[in-house]
């Protein structure tokens, strides 16, 4: 290669890639003509129902599987032209994170992600500390000497995953990686693969379902039957929009009046205890909750409690009547406000999102009439 010409080189070019499983009659395609693109420091995340294809991609572009038709190119390497011994030293280069872990039942946390390392390419007096030091960054400080038998189904994760990424590999796939991972854990996991992006220049494509990914990710990719059916890249808006497609009934809004909410709605920040709405006052505002929890208390008594994906507020604004219920964050509360203005505008087009949120809207009054 020459060295003075060289471009910036992409962490994973796919070029009509396609793929089936079994022969003859059992034959089962389920990849079609794939292309796909991933530059360095990227964080992709790939969407898609059940069955789509995800996993398998994955596997291909890992070189885990022998490909049959198109080409896939990883870290400047065309993995049709490697020889086994080859590939196998561009899979040391990629961190796959699987829902299989296979950690060595008798070896420590530390020792299971010092194996990792001692295939690397690191002076032997410095593997220790970067195994401890990747297992503290995961939340594992106090567990480096523990045997996966004694640590939970989210901590044996947890070690795979510091396994997958203690030589800071320059792609990542990761196939569910919170899954089995409670909300801080997955937290920690998605701010780590962030940073690897960040500070390693990493690629990162990753299969999740993780909604609290996509304040993080550049990208999203969602696949269907095997084909690539839409890849966005995510400024804030298309973030926004992304968030706005969770929540019913503002995932029935068409893309203009989604992207109309979302150049124009803001995104506040609540401390836990602090008032968000209160009963009595004028509503102004509604409010999409991204993260975080809320108490609705009408009267003083807690009539609710709402989450991620989840609004209020809506009631004064349908009805023009002063708020009917305080709310109150209970967490650190991400909440993205889209005022009263806003909101006419939007049902003023849509009569569809219109009668979804009167619905929203009535159900929710009902069960205080019955007092
Ligand atoms: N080892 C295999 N042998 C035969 N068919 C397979 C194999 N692995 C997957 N398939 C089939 O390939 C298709 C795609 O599977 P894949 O695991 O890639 O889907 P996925 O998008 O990862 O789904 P999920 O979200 O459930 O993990 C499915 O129809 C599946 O039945
Ligand atoms: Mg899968």
């Amino acid at each position: 290669m020459d060295a003075m010409v060289a471009p910036v080189q992409a962490a994973v070019r796919v070029e009509g890639l396609s793929f089936a499983f079994g022969e003859g009659p059992a034959r089962n395609e389920v990849l079609f003509d794939i292309g796909l693109e991933l530059a360095p420091g990227q964080l992709a995340v790939l969407t898609g129902p059940s069955g789509s294809g995800k996993t398998t991609l994955l596997t291909l572009i890992g070189g885990l599987r022998t490909l049959q038709h198109g080409r896939v190119e990883v870290l400047g390497r065309d993995l049709t032209q490697l020889s086994p011994r080859a590939l196998v030293a561009v899979r040391r280069n990629i961190g796959f994170i699987f829902q299989m872990h296979n950690l060595f039942d008798s070896l420590t946390a530390a020792e299971n992600v010092r194996m990792a390392l001692e295939l690397g390419h690191r002076p032997p007096g410095e593997l220790r500390g970067a195994a401890e030091e990747m297992l503290g960054r995961l939340g594992l400080k106090e567990r480096v000497n523990y045997k996966p038998r004694a640590l939970s189904g989210g901590q044996r994760q947890r070690v795979a995953i510091a396994r997958a990424l203690v030589n800071l590999p320059k792609l990542i796939l990761a196939d569910e990686p919170t899954a089995a991972l409670d909300k801080e854990a997955t937290n920690t996991v998605l701010g780590l693969l962030k940073q690897m992006t960040t500070e390693n220049g990493s690629a990162v494509l990753m299969v999740t379902h993780d909604h609290r990914i996509i304040d993080l990710a550049d990208r999203l990719i969602h696949m269907v039957d095997g084909r690539i059916a839409s890849d966005v890249m995510l400024d804030n808006a298309g973030r926004i929009r992304e968030f706005l497609k969770t929540v019913e009934p503002f995932s029935a809004l068409n893309p203009a009046d989604l992207s109309e909410i979302a150049e124009t709605a803001e995104l506040r920040h609540f401390e836990p205890g602090e008032v968000i709405i209160r009963e009595g006052e004028e509503g102004e505002e509604l409010f999409l909750i991204a993260e975080g929890e809320v108490e609705v208390l009408r009267e003083d008594h807690e009539v609710a409690r709402l989450g991620p994906a989840e609004f209020f507020g809506e009631a004064a604004l349908i009805s023009g009547e002063p708020r009917n219920a305080t709310v109150v964050a209970t967490e650190p509360v991400d909440a993205l406000v889209v005022t009263k203005q806003e909101l006419a505008e939007v049902m003023k087009h849509s009569s569809r999102f219109r009668e979804q949120l009167r619905r929203f809207f009535v159900r929710r009054r009902a069960p205080r009439k019955r007092k």
